[in-house]
């Protein structure tokens, strides 16, 4: 089959199944072209909440897919690769954050959407990295333990100077790998161009960026901008979508290790199969942790009105 042929079949029978398909931005193209929505973290979850599918197909990581099952727990989520996990995520857990809490007993925890949806039972509200400023801004305690991401922690208590802001050593592996080092290169080779920068990224990295903000927000900053040349401090597919929808526009990646194998890991083969019933995993949360993960979420959802 070939990769049109493969599409058209997907469009075929989810039309047929009534499903629909829902893909994280940093998943690759083809699958992009197909999907009914993509997005940034922010905006999926969002729109989890007004699917009319019985069956909803997640291309993107596991917390994204535990989100739409948390949010319309009637529908079958299935996460089309069941290995696409994230490293952030899954890198603390409810015992740890537990002790943590009893220290900071008068912090409300606030959790990056990234987290799985055990350790969402103990914390206040999500946050996403679009929804995060306006969000701590509004929240009426002054004192925030961020989880897991410190750079993305970083980043909102800078924006938010009047907040005590506790944060932990975590974050995301890919965005964190990226150094001075290749944002010297990138301003070497590429002098015209601005640099949008993902808030996942290093504080350093983060100080040098013409503009900061989620992955919608930078596909957005990119698309409205007069200017014709950028870098794109974020996950490497973001450069390539935005190539595809400004042909006149130049978009170079500021580091070629700036790719999520996780999100990567998601092929059309891989949706195929979840579309034909032969692959994909659905997700299935018992009642007790959907229920108290959804208290964060919808905090989330009302905050960031
Ligand atoms: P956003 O979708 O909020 O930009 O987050 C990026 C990310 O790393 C998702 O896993
Ligand atoms: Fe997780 Fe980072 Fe990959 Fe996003 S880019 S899924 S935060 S590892």
């Amino acid at each position: 089959m070939t990769i049109r042929e493969m599409q058209d079949e997907i469009l075929r029978l989810k039309k047929e199944k009534d499903i629909c398909i829902l893909a994280h931005s940093y998943v690759a193209r083809e699958i992009i072209e197909i999907a009914d929505f993509t997005g940034d973290s922010f905006q999926l979850s969002v729109l989890a909440q007004n699917v009319s599918a019985k069956t909803v197909i997640m291309c993107g990581v596991r917390f994204m897919a535990e989100t739409v099952k948390i949010l319309s727990p009637e529908k079958t989520v299935i996460l089309a690769n069941p290995i696409a996990g994230c490293p952030m995520a899954e890198q603390m857990d409810k015992d740890v954050i537990s002790l943590v809490k009893q220290q900071y007993p008068d912090y409300t925890v606030v959790a990056y959407i990234n987290t799985t949806a055990a350790l969402k039972t103990i914390c206040d509200v999500c946050v996403t990295s679009s929804s995060a400023v306006k969000i701590v801004k509004k929240i009426e305690n002054d004192k925030i333990l961020f989880i897991p991401d410190c750079n993305l922690g970083d980043y909102v208590s800078k924006q938010v100077p009047e907040k005590t802001f506790k944060l932990l050593q975590g974050g995301c592996p890919i965005h964190a790998r990226v150094g001075m080092r290749e944002v010297n290169n990138a301003r070497e080779l590429h002098p015209n161009a601005l640099m949008l920068v993902h808030p996942e990224c290093v504080p350093e990295v983060v100080e040098k960026a013409d503009f900061v903000g989620s992955t919608s927000a930078i596909m957005n900053y990119a698309k409205s901008s007069d200017a014709k040349e950028f870098i794109i401090g974020t996950e490497i597919s973001i450069a390539e979508h935005l190539q595809y929808e400004c042909p006149d526009k130049r978009f170079y990646s500021l580091s070629k290790d700036l790719i999520c194998p996780n999100m990567k890991s998601t092929t059309l083969v891989d949706l195929y199969n979840a579309v034909n019933g032969t692959g994909g995993v659905e997700i299935d949360l018992d009642t007790e942790t959907r229920l108290q993960a959804k208290k964060c979420i919808d905090a989330m959802i009302k905050l960031g009105e």
